[in-house]
């Protein structure tokens, strides 16, 4: 794998762990503790590569149309996982970020949220972006309806930048959907304009570095013209 052309943001929807669990004969909610596994797993891999930016899909503002019991457990290991990662996440020096609209979740879910980006907030080595109650559609229309109440006259593609959730963070170069699924359900969807694809089989509870690699090298052989003329490929 070649060291100099690495992604500098790499974007995961986080698919399949229902259909996972339901083929070994076990809860849905299985499937997603084992992928918090994976995510663990994902997070670690991004920093042994020196990957600088990795955002999650963890509940999309469409998931609310599960039943109660599937969201609530979603919401339950997120918030584990959050309580339970502090320490690593300090060890590591990963800073947490969200996208998303926070306001809706349970308000211990919350709390843990805005907790953990304060505690990590210094960390510079991984940014950590967990996209929870995101949906692009929404960012998008909340990023004008603040833009409206701003009074901004006139706005530039800078501008508009700035009001979404990812106003800190550069575009994913390299967008990672798990389980075999070809779209984006609603997932970045003005950040995602020059973005490389990559759509393994794997579902996510079965994600491993090693499939992070072959997405890596994949992106690492494709030509990125951004309208412009093919660059030879070094
Ligand atoms: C992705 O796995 C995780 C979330 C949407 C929270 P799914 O739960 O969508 O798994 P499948 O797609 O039904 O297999
Ligand atoms: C996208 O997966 C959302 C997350 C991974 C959190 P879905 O499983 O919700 O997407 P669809 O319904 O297959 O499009
Ligand atoms: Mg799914």
């Amino acid at each position: 794998m070649k060291i100099n052309k690495l992604p500098t943001h790499v974007a995961m929807i986080m698919d399949g762990n229902g259909r996972w669990a339901l083929k070994r004969g076990k809860p849905r909610l299985f499937g997603h503790k084992m992928g918090v596994e994976s995510l663990k797993r994902i997070v670690r891999a991004c920093i042994e590569l020196n990957i600088k930016y990795l955002s999650v899909y963890a509940f999309s503002t469409e998931n609310w149309s599960r039943p109660k019991e599937e969201v609530d457990g979603i919401f339950g290991l997120v918030e584990d996982l959050c309580n339970n990662s502090l320490d690593k996440f300090n060890e590591l020096d990963i800073k947490v970020v969200t996208m998303g609209d926070l306001s809706r979740l349970p308000n211990t879910l919350k709390n843990t949220l805005v907790d953990i980006k304060e505690a990590t907030k210094n960390n510079k080595s991984l940014i950590f972006n967990i996209g929870i109650n995101y949906g692009a559609r929404a960012e998008i229309v909340r990023a004008v309806n603040n833009i409206i109440s701003d009074g901004v006259q006139e706005c530039t593609e800078q501008t508009f930048h700035n009001y979404l959730y990812t106003a800190d963070l550069p575009d994913p170069d390299l967008i990672i959907r798990a389980s075999g699924e070809k779209r984006l359900s609603n997932f970045m969807l003005y950040q995602c304009a020059y973005s490389e694809f990559y759509f393994p089989k794997t579902h996510w509870p079965d994600f491993s570095k090693k499939t992070l690699l072959k997405a890596i090298k994949a992106y690492q052989k494709r030509n990125r013209r951004f309208g412009g003329l093919k660059q030879e490929n070094k």
